[in-house]
């Protein structure tokens, strides 16, 4: 039989007191490790673009192209590993057997309300809202597999309420129709005059460099809500306008060439079109040319009924029209493999991988005189 003296006691006192030091210790590491990472990210997520946009008053162009450079590098390693880490997240959370998803997907609604957005619903930062996006406002369904990688192109300046609005209303509708998509928003620099078509072919070649394997491009106004889930965010075989009755022209299309708002597109149609062209100025006009590149090139336009392709339109001052357009709509035909994908300048100043959406700024340069 053993015989435990006081001392003894004491000395196993010491011993469960030290190793419950020790465990706080460890736990303590951990905690301080985990907040060093969460906070690299939060960091990144909250960069605006002020940082590198606003200190474009600098005259010192070197400094600015290098803090990009290394600020993109930092950011695009971050979205790497993010995504490296959702990638394998999700494998590991995906059934073997997986199958595609169904054709029809399941959880569609038909007919929505808007809603008004939240208080506290922030756009750039993570927060209890669309959970289950990704950084850089990316999603793939976990359950199935997505038979569509679709991009939504969103050519913007200058309207955060409305793109707040419209990253509310969207994600949950793209997540219902189970696509793999991201969603890009596309910002001209500075307070040049828009050009709208460059916006978007630069945003598309910067699209396939990030993700090669997109074969589905949207392009969509910011200010549309797309108001009926069975509206499908997908690419059928012809370039397919979908935004045909929207309540500001009281749910009828304005004219039968109208393919601006939102349109959809294959990637391999978007090249063999030349992309949008580069030759507008100012609001309008590079729609109707694109109208004609699909028709050159012996595509058709293909529309939803008008009963689900049903969008709102978002209150906001409008821009005037160019009235220079028509004059170079006149020459559309002409122009289409000269002037477009091919031959389009831009520079590529900013990408920001916020909470709900990849965020490029692009620089289209000077309106020639
Ligand atoms: C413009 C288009 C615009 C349409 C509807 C046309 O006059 O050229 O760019 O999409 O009006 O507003």
């Amino acid at each position: 039989m053993i015989i435990y003296h006081r001392q003894d006691y004491i000395y196993l006192l010491c011993i469960i007191c030290s190793s419950l030091m020790l465990l706080t210790s460890i736990i303590n590491i951990i905690y301080i490790v985990q907040r060093s990472i969460l906070n690299k990210t939060n960091q990144y997520t909250q960069i605006s673009m002020s940082n590198i946009y606003l200190n474009n008053r600098t005259n010192n162009s070197e400094e600015i192209s290098q803090k990009q450079n290394d600020y993109f590098e930092e950011t695009y390693k971050i979205f790497m590993k993010s995504s490296i880490h959702n990638y394998f997240s999700r494998i590991e959370n995906r059934n073997l057997s997986l199958n595609y998803c169904p054709p029809i997907p399941p959880n569609l609604q038909g007919a929505l309300r808007i809603h008004e957005v939240p208080k506290n619903f922030s756009i750039t930062t993570n927060s209890s809202y669309h959970i289950d996006v990704q950084l850089g406002g990316f999603y793939q369904p976990i359950n199935c597999l997505a038979r569509h990688k679709v991009a939504i192109i969103v050519p913007y300046r200058d309207r955060w309420d409305i793109l707040t609005h419209f990253l509310f209303h969207t994600h949950e509708i793209l997540q219902r129709q189970q696509l793999d998509y991201r969603i890009y928003v596309c910002e001209q620099a500075f307070n040049k005059t828009f050009n709208k078509g460059i916006v978007m072919n630069g945003c598309f070649k910067e699209i396939l460099k990030l993700e090669p394997n997109t074969h589905c491009f949207i392009m969509h106004d910011v200010d549309l809500l797309l108001t009926d889930d069975r509206n499908m965010y997908t690419c059928p075989r012809y370039p397919r306008h979908l935004s045909v009755a929207i309540d500001k022209f009281h749910f009828y299309l304005p004219y039968a060439q109208l393919v601006g708002g939102v349109l959809a597109m294959r990637r391999e149609h978007y090249l063999l079109v030349n992309g949008y062209s580069t030759n507008y100025w100012g609001w309008g006009g590079e729609d109707d040319d694109m109208h004609a590149r699909i028709i050159s090139k012996n595509l058709k336009v293909e529309r939803p009924p008008a009963s689900i392709a049903r969008y709102k339109m978002l209150k906001h001052t409008h821009q005037k029209l160019n009235p220079a357009r028509m004059n170079v709509l006149r020459t559309a035909r002409s122009r289409i493999d000269s002037d477009g994908l091919n031959n389009v300048k831009y520079k590529l100043l900013n990408t920001t991988f916020y909470h709900l959406y990849t965020h490029f700024i692009i620089d289209v340069g000077e309106q020639p005189k």
